[in-house]
This record gives C-alpha cells, sequence and structure tokens, in this order.
C-alpha cells in the first residue's frame, strides 16, 4: 500500500487529495492545524497530524512526527491568495502573512519532506499559473503572483538535491471551485484533484524540477 503525504489538507484541494487517495486504498498521513480539519482528516481514515506551516515550532516538530516514513506521494498543497492588484502596494502585514506561509513555510517544510521519500518518490508543491512570468497576461493580485513566482524558484532549487532519487515539479491546479478560487471558477475539485493524481502517477525522472498543468500539459516559468 503506498503511502501519500498531504500538507494543508483542512479542506479544499487538499482535503479532496486525502478523500481520493484514501478512496484508492492508500495510506494518507494528512495535515490541518485545528481542531475541526483533524477530525475531517480523521473521518476520511487519514492519519492526521496538527500542523500550522506559518508557525517555527509546529514545523520544527514536522521531521520527527514523520520519522521513520516512506512516502511515495508528497504534495505541499497550503497557501493563502491575498493582497491588491498591480499599483496597489500591500500593507506590510499582508506581504508577510502572504509570503509567510507561500514561500518561507515551503522553503522550511520542503526540505524535510525529502528526508522521508521513498526512493523515486513524487513532490509535488501547488503552484499557480499566475506565478508563471511567461504567460502572465496581467498584474491581478500581483503579491500572490509574486509568491508563487518566488516558490516555483524554491521548487527549481529542491528539484536539484533530488536529481536521479525523486521527482519534484510545481503543479497548476487549474482554476478550482475552492474557497480561494469562489464559486466561478471552470474546474470542480473533485475534478482537478482527478487530473492532478492522473498526472502525478505519469510523473518521469525527466519531469523532475518542472512546472506542469493539472493535466499533464508543461508550463512555462
Ligand atoms: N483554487 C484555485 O483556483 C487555485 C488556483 C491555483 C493555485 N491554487 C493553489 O492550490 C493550493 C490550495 O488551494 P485551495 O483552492 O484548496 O485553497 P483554500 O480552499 O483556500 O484552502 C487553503 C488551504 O491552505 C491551508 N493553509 C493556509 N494557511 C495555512 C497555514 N499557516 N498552515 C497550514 N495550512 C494552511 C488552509 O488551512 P486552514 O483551513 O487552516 O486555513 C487550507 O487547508 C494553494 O496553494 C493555492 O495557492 C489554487
Amino acid at each position: 500500500m503506498s503511502t501519500v503525504l498531504v500538507i494543508g489538507a483542512s479542506r479544499g484541494i487538499g482535503l479532496e487529495f486525502v478523500r481520493q487517495y484514501r478512496e484508492a486504498g492508500a495510506r494518507v498521513i494528512a495535515t490541518a492545524r485545528d481542531d475541526a480539519g483533524l477530525a475531517r482528516l480523521n473521518a476520511l481514515g487519514a492519519q492526521a497530524l496538527r500542523l500550522d506551516v506559518a508557525e517555527p515550532a509546529s514545523v520544527s516538530g514536522l521531521a520527527w512526527q514523520l520519522d521513520g516514513e516512506k512516502i511515495e506521494v508528497a504534495l505541499y498543497v497550503a497557501g493563502v491568495l491575498a493582497g491588491g492588484n498591480v499599483g496597489d502596494p500591500p500593507s506590510a502585514e499582508v506581504f508577510d502573512q502572504v509570503m509567510r506561509i507561500n514561500v518561507l513555510a515551503p522553503m522550511r517544510v520542503l526540505p524535510q519532506l525529502a528526508q522521508v521519500l521513498a526512493p523515486d518518490a513524487r513532490l509535488v508543491v501547488l503552484s499557480s499559473r499566475m506565478g508563471s512570468m511567461g504567460l502572465r497576461t496581467n498584474g491581478n493580485s500581483w503579491l500572490y503572483r509574486a509568491s508563487k513566482a518566488a516558490v516555483n524558484s524554491v521548487v527549481k532549487d529542491i528539484s536539484f538535491g533530488l536529481q536521479g532519487k525523486a521527482v519534484c515539479v510545481a503543479m497548476h491546479p487549474g482554476w478550482v471551485k475552492t474557497e480561494m478560487g469562489g464559486p466561478g471558477a471552470d474546474l470542480d475539485v473533485t475534478q482537478s484533484v482527478a487530473d492532478m493524481r492522473a498526472t502525478v502517477a505519469n510523473l518521469r525522472p525527466e519531469h523532475n524540477g518542472t512546472f506542469i498543468n493539472h493535466d499533464g500539459q508543461a508550463l512555462a516559468w
């Protein structure tokens, strides 16, 4: 039975990953930061761990909680969207919140995950097409875009250390109907996650250090 880890699984895309991987028979370890989120994970039969990725004390406890695990698929999902459009400077508080959760937290958590990966594992970081500079056509939500461009850089850097051992990618889930995506988004969360699971299953060593759409298409950084 394969072991899947989902970081940031209290709701939205993360929770749906847990539901679908459990349904497929995987053993799932998943994190949430409050009791309600942990209860939802337990109800799906996951092993629930408490983790607030923005809290250094919480993050520093992750390595021992995962000690001895051999994770085949690790999904880093936690993220926030905040701040205005281009020309609207964010407050220091909003800047810190978005950059802490979307960039600093992966820089703290991903090296720990790299230590518990099984041979030939998949490490997938939920990024966004909004972080792509090659594909960008406007400056809406510029702080969020900057944070996802930065986490793409983090994924690329982590991928060098995993070359030949695992496959690490940044993945765009599509525009998805969650609290973040809103009700007008293109994709139901079930479809987005089904697409991403299929894409993850098809990842090959040559995909290490790339940026991929939910349907498996390559994306420009
Ligand atoms: N939805 C879209 O259209 C879309 C498009 C492109 C990329 N994405 C990316 O996909 C990922 C998931 O998005 P989503 O749509 O599922 O968003 P969501 O419904 O807003 O859920 C966000 C998740 O991140 C968790 N999180 C936020 N701050 C955290 C922290 N400090 N510690 C631990 N967990 C934290 C939340 O936990 P709490 O419940 O505790 O807040 C929640 O589980 C994000 O990285 C997002 O940027 C989404």
